[in-house]
Parts: C-alpha cells; structure tokens; sequence
C-alpha cells in the first residue's frame, strides 16, 4: 500500500538527522507488525536510528508504538505490590534467581517475564529449566494465582508471543544487522516489554564494563537514564543501579551450575559479589513497592527466601530438591604461578561457558545443561602455582580447544600484587554498584 508515509521516506528522514514525527512512528511500527514495512526497510530504519539517534519524544512514542503492537497485561488487582527487575546482561549473571523469591518473601509479587541466552550471556530460562520438571510457560490465569499466593509471590516465565511482538521481530533484525547497540533502541526494546507486563514498578541493573553492552559508565548513564525517562513518563516508578561487569559475578557462568550457587545464597552462604548485589537490587525493589522498612537481608539469613524458592519452582513443576545435570567431561585450568588473580575477564569466561555449550549461536538451538565455567579465584585473591583457576564443563569433550583459547588472555597473576579488596584493574574498591539513577 502507497502511504503518504512511505518507508523510504521515514528512513531518509532520519538518514538525513531529522525528527521523526509521532505519526510517521506509529505508522512504521505498525505497518512492520503487519507485514508492510519489509524486513530490509526496517533494517535500514534501525540502522539510520543507531547513526543518528533519536530525542526524549521519539523514543517515547517508539516505545508506545511497540507495546500497541500487542496485548498490555495488567496485575493491578493483585492484593500485593508488584516490582519487577531487568537486568541489560552479564556473565554469570544468576541474579533473578535468588531475587525474585526473596523480595516476594518480604511481601511484593515479583512478575518476571524473561528470555532465554543469546550469544555470551546465559539466559534466565536455560538456568531454570535446567531444574527437573520446571517449565517456562505459565498460562496468564496461573500467573496471577501464583502472584497472589502470600506462600510463592513471585513467578519467572516466558513473555506471551503477543507481548509487544513488534519489538521480538525488531530484535531479531538487530541481532544479524549490527544495530544492537543503539541506546535508543536498546531502552525501548527492554522498556516496551516491561511497560506491557504490567508491574506497577521496575529496578533496572545496567551492566557496566568490557563485558557488558555499555563499556563505559556515561554510555551506561545514557542508557539508564533513557529507561528511567521512558518507565516514568509511562506511570512506572522506574529506578536504575550501574552495575559492574568487567569480570562475571560470583563463582560460575552456566545453567545449572549458576542453579546451584542461587541455592548456595538462598541458604544463607554464596559468594559476596552475588549477595551484594541481591539485596542491594531487593532493597530498591521494596522501596519501590513501598515496603523499604522490611530488610531483606533478614528473609535470606532465616529461610523464607529458600522457602519461596521452592515453593516457586514447584509451582512451575519444578524438583527444587532434584539432582541438577551435571557435564560428562570437565577440564582444570591451572595457575601457571603465585601472586594475585588481577583480572578475570567477563567476555571471555562468557565466550568460554558459550562455546561449551551452555549457551547457543541461534535462535531455537538447545543448551547444555551442565556445561559452563566455575571459578576458583575472582581477581584480588591470592593464587598458588598449580592450584585449579578455572574447571571447564561440558558434554562435549571437542569444546575444550575452543574454551580454552577464549580464556587464554582472559586472566593474570600478578606476583607482586597485594592480594586484598581492591581490585588493581580497576583501582578502587570492589563495589558492585557504580552508580543510581532516579527521575
Ligand atoms: N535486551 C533487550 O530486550 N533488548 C535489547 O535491545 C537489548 C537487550
């Protein structure tokens, strides 16, 4: 069909660094829902978008035309308060594990609609599927029993096709035509799906460093700051932490390795980093929800969150009490000499558990179980030569090379480093949280 509006011109409009206009947006977005706008127009579209940006107004509207595109849910009559946490992605980012039970121990229902790993970053559902039993489809009526059960209060699942599917199309095109990393599509992208969950607030983790999409700390503001725009101007108390991510959280990066250290902080032990950053992304998520006088560092030390842990992944069909898989094949990367783990890099661990198995190169490409990367030092630890650094799992013994050679440079020693809290690389104390972002 002949529009005034036709794809060319929109996409010479912004070729050229012009405005485009709410209507021209909603037009495009909708004429691509239905097939109009063709697969290479909206490629050339997203790319003009990634040279040339688009203001405060344009993405709103971008946004806005994404979540028309489909079904908006809505858990506005649920007894509880409901939060909901988006993180951009990282390494060994197992997060939404632990946090979801445990903020809906401390009272909030916990709507989490999540994806499953594409390239370096694993993805929440290949972790939990890696459960006997648990699935990832949950109908929209079990949704809402599950969210409105004081004893679960929290739900991961897979997002409906019909969750702002303009957005799913989009990503697909950006993923094979080097248009993912635009801020502006990047914020509507993740917005669009959250805005039409339909939780009433949202803390977004932004990933910071080599291993993340924002490398730096003002990319990564930009980012954070056009989410927290978009969700507020939405009706969504919206806030944002800048998170680190030049080196994987915790102890592993894999499916159901990453299971088994959430169950290891959900009895109260777990490595550091993954604590801090549970309860510092908990204590925002309840006072979003308007319940910041309960600490959810008490629901972790006396079992509720494990509790609501089981009760969640039975809920789903799950064994919370089953054996998890485990790889047939493991290899040990040792410590060549003494000194000081000085760096451990995300990326390259990443690209390790990936090409193990634990993550896929495409759409629809099943997963490993068990295969991915436990750390046996995270950078300012002291290492002894010969001691294990890194076991490498997988069921597929021909990995190793590949594996291997990611983690060549991945990681140093330095023997005259002082082992301790600081972090030599990056020169200051290891916090996890870099920065907040609020409207
Ligand atoms: N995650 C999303 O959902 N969309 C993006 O564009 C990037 C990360």
């Amino acid at each position: 069909m002949v529009s005034v509006h036709s794809a060319v011109s929109v996409i010479m409009a912004k070729r050229d660094g012009g405005e485009l206009s709410d209507e021209q947006i909603d037009w495009v977005v909708d004429g691509f829902t239905r097939g109009e706008v063709a697969d290479e127009q909206m490629s050339a579209l997203a790319m003009a978008i990634l040279v040339r940006g688009m203001n405060r107004r344009e993405i709103a509207r971008w946004t806005g035309a994404m979540i028309e595109s489909g079904q908006r849910m809505s858990f506005a009559d649920l007894p509880r308060p409901t939060v909901d946490k988006h993180s951009t992605g990282g390494v060994g980012d197992k997060i939404t594990l632990p946090l979801a039970p445990l903020v809906a121990a401390c009272g909030a229902a916990v709507p989490q609609l999540s994806g499953r790993g594409l390239g370096h970053t694993g993805g929440t559902l290949d972790k939990l599927e890696s459960i006997p039993g648990w699935r990832a489809d949950v109908p929209v009526p079990d949704m809402r029993r599950i969210l409105a059960d004081p004893a679960i209060g929290a739900v991961i699942c897979a997002a409906g096709a019909d969750l702002a599917p303009a957005d799913k199309r989009l990503y697909a095109l950006r993923d094979v035509t080097g248009t993912v990393e635009s801020i502006p599509l990047i914020a509507s992208s993740i917005m669009s799906k959250k805005i039409a969950e339909g939780t009433a607030a949202l803390v977004l983790d932004v990933k910071v460093g080599a291993g993340a999409f924002m490398k730096t700390l003002d990319a990564a503001r930009e980012l954070a700051t056009a989410m927290v725009e978009l969700g507020t101007d939405a009706g969504l108390r919206t806030v944002a932490l800048l998170t680190a991510m030049d080196t994987p959280l915790g102890r592993t990066a894999g499916n159901a390795l990453e299971v088994a250290e959430t169950v290891e902080v959900l009895s109260g032990a777990g490595p550091a980093d993954v604590v801090e950053l549970t309860l510092a992304l908990a204590r925002e998520m309840l006072a979003q929800a308007g319940i910041g006088d309960v600490d959810p560092a008490d629901a972790l030390a006396d079992g509720r969150a494990m509790d609501h842990w089981k009760a969640m992944v039975r809920a789903q069909g799950g064994d919370p009490d089953a054996a998890l898989p485990v790889a047939a094949h493991t290899e040990i990367v040792t410590a060549a000499r003494s000194g000081t783990l000085t760096r451990l890099d995300a990326m390259g661990v990443g690209l390790a558990a990936w090409r193990l198995g634990a993550g896929r190169a495409r759409q629809g490409d099943p997963v490993q179980f068990g295969a991915g990367v436990e750390m046996h030092a995270k950078p300012g630890e002291p290492v002894v030569a010969g001691q294990p650094l890194l076991t490498l799992h997988t069921d597929t013994p021909e990995a190793f090379p590949a594996a291997l050679d990611a983690l060549r440079d991945a990681y140093a020693i330095d023997a005259a480093a002082v082992p301790g809290s600081a972090v030599p690389d990056r020169g200051a104390p290891v916090s996890i949280v870099l920065d907040r972002i609020a409207p």
